[in-house]
């Protein structure tokens, strides 16, 4: 690199998850520690982390201490935003038609967003570093009606009127889109759009977010969630770099051709007038062979932690099962 530009580093889905759940990925586990050694090696300035932190953080509070302990010993500072399986899924009145989850049961939690909060920061954020701004929210708010909703749709109201940087990077956790800005809301209750649905912001709500992030003078929109990177997409002078996982597996692999399926980062290198964002692979692509449990999203009642492999196992959080009083249930 050379000596006038900086570089920062992005992950999305490491989900780090903890052997004393019902499920686990020791690989998923170990890929993230070689990439998290591959970041340090760059010596970024900060790194930006697109969320899914975790693997059933949206059930375990103790999966939030185990990957905060984990960020803290990095060389740099981290900035958090929460994914679905951090905090809990964009919301839905409609049941899908996949009889392996319950789609409302899912839906995200002011408690859980509250508490998220509490070890990584405010769900929203913005900063300036070396001119360059940085903003990162939880899209998959809109549309909940949580009073989330309300602060998020200010949130990005308060950016447009902010004085202009000369680089504006955004990150979030869902794709806007999944393949056009301008595509309709998926159906949730169609068995053929269901990923499309789960993976993506409903019309309106994209579109309100991506003009005001235009609006806001956004150059690079940073997201993850689906864990397969894709070549970068332009919306008018915005650049969407859809991030392949720091851990986890790719998804919807068969819908395009040109697609990352590697586990790895971003290293994006802030020159005067651009960021240049280069996906490099992890240096361990080991297959998952040493998993227990069960992938999607099981229901509590249907939950084993028997097989966790570190004691004492973890329970879902007792407020989740309707034993104890969740704190922040003024929220
Ligand atoms: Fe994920
Ligand atoms: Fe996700």
């Amino acid at each position: 690199m050379s000596d006038d530009t900086w570089h920062f580093a992005h992950v999305a889905d490491h989900h780090l998850g903890t052997p004393r759940s019902y499920r686990y990925r020791p690989t998923m586990a170990r890929r993230w520690r070689g990439i998290r050694r591959q970041i340090i090696e760059s010596r970024p300035e900060l790194l930006l982390v697109s969320g899914d932190v975790t693997l059933d953080g949206d059930t375990h509070e103790f999966e939030y201490r185990n990957t905060r302990e984990d960020l803290d010993t990095l060389p740099f500072p981290s900035f958090v935003v929460p994914g679905n399986m951090d905090v809990g899924n964009k919301h839905t009145r409609a049941e899908s038609p996949r009889n392996d989850r319950s789609d409302v049961a899912l839906n995200m939690t002011s408690h859980r967003l509250a508490l998220f909060a509490g070890y990584f920061g405010p769900i929203q954020w913005t900063f300036v570093h070396r001119g360059v701004r940085f903003s990162g929210f939880y899209a998959a708010v809109a549309g909940s009606g949580l009073p989330e909703e309300e602060r998020f749709w200010r949130f990005l109201e308060h950016l447009t009127k902010l004085p202009p940087a000369r680089l504006h990077v955004a990150m979030m956790h869902y794709w806007p889109y999944i393949d056009d800005p301008e595509e309709p809301t998926w159906d949730i209750t169609d068995a053929e759009q269901y990923l499309p649905w789960y993976f993506s912001i409903d019309r309106p709500h994209r579109r309100r977010l991506l003009d005001s992030l235009q609006a806001a003078g956004v150059t690079n929109l940073l997201c993850g969630h689906v864990h397969t990177g894709r070549p970068v997409e332009r919306v008018g002078e915005m650049r969407v770099h859809k991030t392949p996982a720091a851990g986890n597996t790719a998804q919807m692999t068969g819908r395009w051709d040109e697609i990352e399926t590697r586990q790895g980062f971003q290293l994006c290198e802030v020159g005067e007038e651009e960021i240049t964002v280069t996906f490099v692979p992890a240096e361990d692509q080991s297959p998952v062979t040493d998993a227990w449990g069960p992938g999607g999203h099981p229901r509590l009642e249907e939950r084993d932690y028997s097989p966790a492999r570190e004691q004492p196992p973890l329970a879902p959080d007792p407020w989740l099962i309707g034993e104890g009083e969740a704190p922040g249930t003024q929220f």
